[in-house]
């Protein structure tokens, strides 16, 4: 789409919508909390090597589900269980689409792109020796091609959980015999990463070996409402996320050993992580817990010494006596696979959306053991959290400040790249254009991660927004949008829209940041106090001038100053 058309689309959806926006701003409450030491807007700039990009997986954009000789994955088979679920066999078409995608990110001044591979497009079974599917190889090479043709840098991730239903079926996918040193599963994702380095390594220069294996555990082979669907809270996620952690080192490993020489680029994995605040003082412990349990299951090994976080093997062999096994549910890793594993990580990514309030609630005997449970805490959230459409995204903008201060003091400061961030807002008629809360959503954990890069030091090299379009939201298909860009899924040719969010990321990657004294960061001043609650400001004793009504004036004065923007840019 020329940059024209995107900004003439923009300015008639932004009047379309405009009224409708303000009348609902008048109604609902948005990004409350305020506190006004700690959410002080931050003027500066980001430094200037700083990578801005935005991120997309294969099965949640590709479609074309069975095309040429692509064999299917977990998720394929997930969706296609029944007849009224959405699927991703067409979802935003970007097989046939790409070019236009790549024009979007064009358009919004993007310099990387943050995209997975699939698996089974490449290899149907999941095994080289089964055979390659070429039309795979073209995709992915045309695909490269284009983004490089348009001056943009390729972040490749291997997996993002479509992993081939065959290997499922042949081996238990990441089930497999966890605790041998036999286990096939390890090679096979070893030879897929191999062949992709092969492949696109003389372009792509930064990998992801996993995304999330948090929810490919516990999700996927623990509570198994995920594909594969494997139920088995006891175990299962504790194999799953051991044979991933091994699988992730071998994939470092021969990039290290074969391939870094001659290509020079890097090899990293994305964790998810939800900052934890204490409810009360008494539960600070347990609220290091829930980070150990969650992003330390994998970081500590991978970042650390090779082992499990301290807390959670004492943990789980605490359970193992009071369950009476002779053994914990926690596999161990041997002095072999430690040293395999340690420091197999040229960057940690991170994926963070929320923040959740923990509660310590040590030590209740449970009957039935899970993931769950073994961690003895509770979770819930501030009554003045502002929510966003998925259920479990609260807006807590300062939460991602002190989780990448947490990982710079535990991981010893390694260079961190958000690789996901973003708000979701639910499918409605008519569509949500004028997305002023992913606006206010984006402008404020950026300006966050700023505050961590150049107040505490923390060596934030990138900030990715999730997602450059919207797309198949897992189990929540089509009826929740993170998209920076509007697509239409009831039209063929999934027509894509650029809603205001694009315009204001648009804005702040020029900016690289918020400098000041610029146009941009003028707007953002007049934002802010719109963007976080002045009800909550007042209660914590703001007196700044900043008032309910003057925020909406600043409203008022802002929705102009975008569309200039849109028109200017
Ligand atoms: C995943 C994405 C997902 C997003 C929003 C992340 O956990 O990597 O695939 O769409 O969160 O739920």
């Amino acid at each position: 789409m020329s940059a024209t058309a995107s900004d003439s689309i923009m300015e008639t959806g932004t009047f379309v919508n405009c009224f409708l926006l303000v009348i609902s701003l008048v109604i609902i409450p948005v990004n409350g909390g305020y506190d006004k030491e700690r959410d002080a807007l931050l003027k500066g700039t980001f430094p200037q090597d700083f990578i801005w990009s935005s991120a997309t997986a294969a099965y949640q954009i590709e479609g074309a589900w069975n095309v040429s000789d692509k064999g299917p994955s977990v998720w394929d088979t997930l969706a296609h269980q029944d007849n009224n679920r959405d699927t991703g066999d067409v979802a935003c078409d970007s097989y046939h689409k790409y070019p236009a995608d790549i024009q979007l990110m064009k358009q919004m001044g993007l310099k990387y792109y943050r995209f997975s591979i699939s698996w089974p497009r490449i290899f149907p079974t999941g095994e080289q020796q089964d055979g390659v599917n070429q039309d795979g190889v073209r995709y992915y090479n045309a695909l490269i091609n284009e983004l490089i043709a348009n001056d943009i840098q390729p972040m490749v991730t291997l997996f993002h959980w479509d992993l081939p239903q065959v290997l499922q079926d042949r081996y238990g996918g990441f089930l497999n015999n966890h605790t041998t040193n036999t286990t096939v599963i390890h090679d096979l994702f070893g030879d897929y990463a191999r062949f992709c380095y092969q492949n696109f390594g003389d372009r792509v220069k930064y990998w992801i070996t996993f995304n999330e294996p948090w929810i490919t555990s516990w999700l996927g082979y623990g509570v198994g409402n995920f594909a594969p669907q494997h139920n088995e809270p006891a175990e299962g996620q504790y194999k799953a996320a051991h044979n991933i952690i091994l699988s992730h080192a071998k994939a470092y490993h021969i990039y290290d050993d074969e391939f870094r020489a001659a290509q020079n680029g890097q090899v990293g994995i994305t964790l998810n992580c939800d900052w934890g605040t204490p409810k009360t003082p008494a539960d600070a412990d347990a609220a290091i817990r829930y980070i150990q349990f969650s992003m330390g299951w994998f970081a500590h090994p991978i970042f650390k010494n090779g082992d499990y976080p301290e807390v959670m093997k004492t943990t789980m062999t605490r359970k193992a006596q009071e369950e009476g096994r002779t053994t914990s549910r926690l596999p161990e890793f041997t002095p072999e696979q430690k040293a395999y594993i340690s420091g197999t990580g040229d960057f940690f990514g991170l994926n963070h959306y929320t923040t959740v309030e923990v509660i310590d609630t040590c030590c209740t005997p449970i009957e039935n053991p899970s993931y769950d449970t073994d961690k003895d805490i509770g979770t819930g959230h501030a009554p003045d959290w502002p929510r966003a459409a998925s259920s479990w995204l609260y807006v807590v903008p300062w939460g991602i400040r002190n989780l990448l201060g947490w990982i710079k003091e535990e991981y010893g400061d390694p260079d961190i790249y958000v690789t996901e961030n973003g708000r979701s807002d639910h499918d409605q008629d008519p569509a949500i254009m004028m997305d002023m809360e992913r606006i206010c959503y984006y402008m404020m954990y950026t300006n966050e991660v700023m505050k961590a890069s150049n107040m505490d030091n923390v060596k934030v090299k990138a900030y990715t927004a999730w997602s450059l379009l919207d797309n198949f939201e897992w189990l929540s298909g089509y009826s929740e949008r993170f998209g920076l860009h509007y697509v239409d899924f009831n039209d063929p040719t999934r027509t894509r829209y650029p809603k205001a969010s694009s315009v204001f990321f648009k804005q702040l990657v020029r900016n690289n940041g918020y400098p000041e004294g610029s146009e941009f960061t003028k707007y953002v001043e007049n934002m802010w106090y719109f963007c976080h609650n002045t009800t909550e400001a007042e209660v914590n004793g703001y007196t700044g001038g900043a008032s309910q009504i003057s925020s909406l004036f600043s409203l008022f004065l802002a929705i102009p100053m975008m569309i200039a923007y849109s028109l200017i840019a």
